[in-house]
């Protein structure tokens, strides 16, 4: 990978990617205590070809993905994610000083946990088609406090060049709205790795739509600096 090129400052990648990742790295990533899943109420939006759900649903949790792009068969679903799988990968090249490998090692592993949660999450998807519920924020199916926990990563902030200020503002509304106790939102970085901007807006808008919030440190780097969730609570 590399060339001799000046180093881009962003990641570049056309679209929403539909890809995943596994337990483990959303373990990391909120900062999750396992034990805690079994009897809980989960929701992983956008779920996309995540193994999350599949994993706590077998730890005993209700787990529910949400993804506009649910519905079709597992076969098609399977070819959309290999072709984002990808270019995904091969959209790193270039962009690696943006990245901590110390997680992963290199793009090669990183692409392998990305086939491990999609390989988990089409079986899933085929034997338990319930779980899984094509809709798409700021919009989501639920009743309010369906859920003890909403987790939603890699969407929000990340893709802050395509979903403007407005779209951010009403999807945190919406997934505290169906949080019953806790919603968790990583990372707080766009694509270049700098911090969604007006960050403060949003909280105040929690705030004024009676939900309180809080930055946290969480025990996992990959894009470099993105430490940080947010935490919405009632
Ligand atoms: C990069 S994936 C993230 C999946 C997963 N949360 C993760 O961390 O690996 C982005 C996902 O967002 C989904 N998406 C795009 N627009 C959306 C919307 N308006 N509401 C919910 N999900 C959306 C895409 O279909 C895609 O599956």
């Amino acid at each position: 990978m590399g060339d001799d090129g000046p180093a881009d400052d962003r990641y570049r990648i056309d679209g929403f990617a539909f890809l995943g990742r596994t337990f483990e790295e959303y373990r990391r990533m909120f900062d999750l205590d396992p034990d805690r899943l079994a009897g809980e109420r989960v929701l992983d939006c956008p779920g996309g070809a995540c193994s999350f759900a599949a994993e706590a649903a077998a730890r005993g949790a209700e787990a529910v993905a949400v993804d506009p792009l649910y519905g079709p068969t597992p076969d098609d679903l399977a070819a959309r994610c290999a072709r984002d799988v990808e270019r995904a990968v091969a959209a790193l090249d270039g962009v690696e000083h943006l990245y901590d490998w110390e997680f992963y090692g290199d793009a090669g592993s990183l692409e392998s946990y990305r086939r491990a949660a999609a390989k988990r999450f089409l079986a899933d998807y085929e034997s338990t088609p319930d779980r899984y519920v094509r809709a798409g924020l700021p919009d989501l199916p639920f009743a309010d406090g369906s859920f003890d926990l909403v987790l939603s990563a890699h969407l929000l902030f990340l893709y802050d060049d395509r979903l403007d200020h407005e779209f951010h503002r009403a999807a945190l509304c919406e997934l505290a709205r169906v949080a019953a106790d806790e919603l968790r939102v990583f990372p707080l970085v766009g694509f270049d790795a700098e911090r969604y901007g007006r960050l403060d807006d949003l909280r105040r808008a929690l705030g004024a739509a009676g939900y309180a919030s809080a930055v946290r440190e969480v025990p996992f780097e990959v894009q470099r600096g993105a430490t940080e969730m947010l935490v919405v609570r009632r």
